[in-house]
C-alpha cells in the first residue's frame, strides 16, 4: 500500500474579498506549526479574485500552504466569456483545482463529460485536479448510491492515463452533508470511500488504488475531523464553512493532536 500523505483543503467557496483573504491566510498561518504542515498536505481554494493576492502572501511569507482554485475551464484561451484557463492558474502557481463540486453540478449545470474535460486540462497544465462526487439524499435513499458514485468516477476519468491516476485526488463530498451540520459517520464515508478507491483499483489497477487520494467533505468540523481522518480508505478531508474560521480550519488540520 503506497504511503498516501493526507491533503486537507480548504474551499472558500465565494468568500471573501482580497483584503479580507489576505487577513484569513495570515492568522491561518499563525494558527500552525511547522510540523503541522509538514505531516499534512493543505490547500487553500479563495474565489478568482483573490488568488493573486494570496499567492503574494503565501510566497512573502514563505507559508507552506498551496494555492488552490475551485473551477476552471478545460481550454487553454479563448471565446469564453467569464471563464478561467488552468494556464491563467498554472500561471499564478495554483497546485490544485477543484471539478466537478456538487454545486457546479447542481447550479451551473456541469456534466460527468464536461468534469473530465477540466481532469485532463488540469493535469495538461501539471496541476493536481480534486474531482468531487457525491450523491444527493434521493438517491441514497433509492438505493441509487453506489451506481452513481461509481458513473461519476468513471466518467469523470475516461481517458487519464494509468500512470498518472494515482496522482490525484478524488473528493467524496454526500450533497446531503453539505453546510447542513449533517456529517456522514466515519463508517460511511468510509464505505463510499473504500468503493471509489475499489472502483479505481478494477478500472486503472492496484499501483493507482494504492496511490489516490480520497478526501471527505461535508460539514467537516474539528470535533469529527480525527474520527474521520482515521478511516483506511480516507486520506483527507475538503473543508467549507470551517475553512473560513481560521482556529477551525487550523484544528482540522491538526486532527492527529485532538
Ligand atoms: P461544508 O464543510 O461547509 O459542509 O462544505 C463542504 C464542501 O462543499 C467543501 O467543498
Amino acid at each position: 500500500m503506497a504511503d498516501r500523505k493526507p491533503l486537507i483543503s480548504g474551499n472558500w467557496k465565494m468568500n471573501c474579498n482580497h483584503f479580507e483573504a489576505i487577513q484569513l491566510v495570515q492568522k491561518l498561518s499563525y494558527g500552525l506549526t511547522k510540523d503541522d504542515i509538514e505531516a499534512v498536505d493543505v490547500s487553500i481554494h479563495p474565489p478568482f479574485t483573490d488568488l493573486r493576492s494570496v499567492q503574494t502572501v503565501l510566497e512573502a511569507d514563505k507559508i507552506p500552504i498551496a494555492l488552490g482554485a475551485q473551477n476552471c475551464h478545460w481550454e487553454a484561451k479563448g471565446a469564453f466569456t467569464g471563464e478561467i484557463s488552468p494556464t491563467m492558474l498554472q500561471k499564478l502557481s495554483v497546485s490544485y483545482v477543484i471539478c466537478g463540486h456538487s454545486e457546479r453540478r447542481q447550479h451551473f449545470g456541469e456534466t460527468n463529460e464536461d468534469v473530465n474535460r477540466k481532469v485532463k486540462a488540469i493535469l495538461k497544465h501539471e496541476m493536481t485536479p480534486i474531482m468531487a462526487v457525491g450523491e444527493t439524499l434521493e438517491q441514497r435513499e433509492a438505493g441509487e448510491m453506489e451506481d452513481h458514485i461509481v458513473t461519476q468516477v468513471l466518467e469523470g476519468l475516461v481517458g487519464v492515463k494509468k500512470a498518472t491516476v494515482g496522482e490525484l485526488v478524488v473528493a467524496y463530498e454526500p450533497i446531503w452533508a453539505i453546510g447542513t451540520g449533517a456529517t456522514a459517520t466515519p463508517d460511511d464515508a468510509q464505505e463510499v470511500c473504500a468503493l471509489i478507491r475499489s472502483t479505481i483499483g478494477e478500472k486503472f489497477g492496484a499501483d493507482a488504488a494504492g496511490s489516490i487520494r480520497i478526501q471527505y467533505g461535508g460539514s467537516v468540523k474539528p470535533g469529527t475531523a480525527p474520527e474521520l481522518m482515521a478511516q483506511a480508505d480516507i486520506d483527507g478531508a475538503l473543508i467549507g464553512g470551517a475553512s473560513l474560521v481560521p482556529e477551525d480550519f487550523a484544528h482540522c488540520i491538526q486532527y492527529r493532536l485532538r
